[in-house]
């Protein structure tokens, strides 16, 4: 009898491989503003919390909010490696450089970091089409803007938000081709103070319908306060002013998690770049203002099956700057590397790009 139970007990204790696998992977986040930041930082959140509920008992996420990009940065992706994390989210462009510090000393660890384009072995970069939403958003405020002048609240000039602000200010023009725009940086992503002060030089300058690129809805909330109209951004934040709002560009990240998840846990994860947008379902216009007339719903929902299709293109010639210079010829369409560098403001857009 004791002899069987002898027998028993090897096949009972897990073999060491089947140990290894029954291990949750540990997965940190890296983000650069508070989780309640309401809009970009909340989104990454919201993906996931719904991440960790998808993949219970095979994952155990974690997260580090409001990271400044820098030296901190470094120092957190460190301590993310130390503490087991074999896949690692850094999810602001100026990651870019920590991440590759950091990717190049832990070689079993899977680096993820959006918006940024510098990629290795085991780093790879993701996007969502933002400025898919930007054009979406642009439609409805060319068509609901009464001074003709709307504006936006920028971050940091990277090709990015250049592409964001183009895009807003071609959705706009394609509804009224006589729109301008004006365009106010505050060098930083999430503050709110500046990006509300932003908003108030755009305001006080004439613009009535606003969009911006920072983290959150201060923009849209000071477009309330003085009676003019705003848009969310990467979150819905229809509720922060409900009666400013006329529509959210929202990103929905999930669906990427979900594939890199999935990819890690099989062991099939290699490098690459990725952008997701309408088609992938990763950016849509949601929460859109009743007051906004059905033509410009109707033109909205119709770009949008031409993102899904692949049939409409934002970025298509005759295209020029602001300073007359043709960018793209008639006929062509702006490729990957051209969105990767776009660098003007197109016509119709005030000012200088910042140097
Ligand atoms: N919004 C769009 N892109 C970015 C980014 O890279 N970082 C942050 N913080 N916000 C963004």
């Amino acid at each position: 009898c004791g002899k069987k139970e002898e027998a028993a007990a090897p096949a009972a204790a897990p073999a060491p491989e089947a140990a290894a696998a029954a291990e949750p992977l540990k997965i940190g986040f890296m983000y650069v503003s508070p989780v309640g930041d309401g809009g970009w930082t909340f989104q990454h959140e919201k993906a996931r919390q719904a991440l960790q509920a998808e993949f219970a008992g095979k994952i155990e996420t974690s997260l580090v909010e409001s990271v400044p990009e820098g030296p901190d940065a470094e120092r957190v992706l460190r301590d993310m490696v130390g503490q087991g994390n074999k896949l690692v989210f850094a999810t602001s462009f100026g990651y870019m450089e920590p991440v590759q510090k950091v990717a190049a000393e832990a070689k079993d660890v899977k680096f993820e970091h959006a918006t940024g384009y510098k990629t290795a072995d085991n780093v790879r970069t993701y996007d969502a089409r933002t400025y898919e939403g930007a054009y979406l958003a642009g439609i409805i405020a060319g068509g609901m803007s009464k001074s003709g002048q709307i504006g936006v609240v920028a971050s940091v000039p990277i090709p990015e938000v250049l592409r964001n602000i183009n895009s807003y200010v071609l959705g706009a023009q394609s509804v009224n081709p006589k729109i301008t725009a004006r365009v106010v940086w505050v060098n930083e992503w999430f503050s709110p103070p500046k990006e509300s002060e932003a908003a108030t030089t755009l305001i006080n300058g004439g613009a009535d319908v606003l969009y911006q690129n920072t983290n959150s809805p201060a923009v849209l909330k000071t477009a309330q306060e003085r009676g003019v109209r705003a848009f969310g951004k990467d979150s819905d934040m229809s509720a922060y002013a409900p009666k400013a709002h006329l529509a959210s560009a929202e990103i929905n990240w999930l669906p990427y998690y979900r594939k890199i998840t999935q990819d890690t846990l099989a062991g099939t994860w290699s490098t690459g770049q990725d952008w997701w947008g309408v088609k992938e379902g990763a950016m849509d216009l949601v929460s859109i203002a009743d007051d906004v007339p059905q033509e410009l719903k109707d033109k909205v929902a119709a770009a949008k099956a031409g993102l899904k299709d692949g049939s409409f293109h934002i970025w298509k010639g005759p295209l020029k700057d602001n300073t007359g210079k043709q960018l793209l010829a008639e006929g062509a369409n702006g490729d990957h590397a051209f969105l990767s560098g776009i660098n003007f403001y197109v016509a119709g857009i005030d000012g200088t790009v910042p140097g």
